[in-house]
């Protein structure tokens, strides 16, 4: 076996350096076992909706509905064309995914706490007849959609405007005002048993993935619409 003399200098800047990689190496470590462990954690987060959270994605979809209906209105009232399909699946979206589904889950589990709590009394009797109200618009809706002649087309013009009109402060008050009170009703324990009731009747109604399946769809009409593509909305100087 031959043994190279390694002169001082060398040896000094070889232990330098492999002390540079040990300090890196301890450094890396625990970076490396906190990112074998966050797949694990971030599924359970991507689990965990609150039911507020969950309510209020909700609400998104609904105002991606109303963005529709506000372009049908728009072409109502410049006489330009569209396809009345388009107002018949977003209607059906808003009666099976809002109607038949959010705003029972607001009308079961979250309104009756209220009223239990004596709290928001008045604001959740108002909630409560704009829900009955917005389900006789979507009856209307549904019976002008394939409205062709301009009285018709006025009419259901008319019957959109309104439910636009209604939906935007409705979901808005609840979000800001009914929702966050929420947290001060119910134990956290209640508070995060009812994000599992909640995805629990959705995947009941929907199957799995049920928000996702229906966001894809109202993609679909945004599409049909030409009002997709969410640069076109960017204000040009
Ligand atoms: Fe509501
Ligand atoms: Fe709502």
């Amino acid at each position: 076996m031959v043994r190279m003399k390694i002169p001082d200098e060398e040896r000094r800047l070889f232990v330098k350096r492999a002390g540079a990689a040990l300090v890196g190496a301890a450094l890396y470590a625990p970076s490396l076992a906190a990112q074998s462990a966050a797949p694990a954690s971030k599924e359970k987060a991507a689990e965990e909706v609150s039911p507020t959270e969950d309510l209020m994605r909700e609400h998104g979809l609904l105002n991606r509905i109303l963005l529709i209906y506000d372009e049908i209105e728009r072409r109502i009232d410049t006489r330009k064309d569209y396809d009345p399909k388009i107002v018949s699946a977003s209607a059906n979206i808003i009666r099976k995914f809002i109607e038949e589904y959010h705003e029972k889950l607001e009308e079961n589990y979250l309104f009756p706490r209220f009223i239990k709590a004596g709290r928001l009394n008045d604001l959740v009797q108002i909630l409560l007849i704009q829900h009955a109200a917005g389900r006789d618009v979507t009856a209307r809706i549904l019976h002008l959609a394939e409205a062709r002649t301009p009285p018709q087309r006025t009419r259901l013009r008319d019957e959109i405007h309104s439910f636009v009109r209604m939906y935007r402060p409705h979901e808005a008050r609840e979000d800001t005002v009914l929702f966050p009170e929420l947290h001060h009703i119910v134990s956290q324990h209640e508070f995060d048993s009812l994000g599992e009731e909640f995805e629990n009747q959705e995947r009941k109604l929907f199957g799995t993935d049920g928000f996702e399946k229906m966001v894809s769809q109202v993609e679909g009409l945004e599409k049909q619409l030409g009002i997709f593509d969410l640069a076109k909305f960017t204000p040009t100087s």
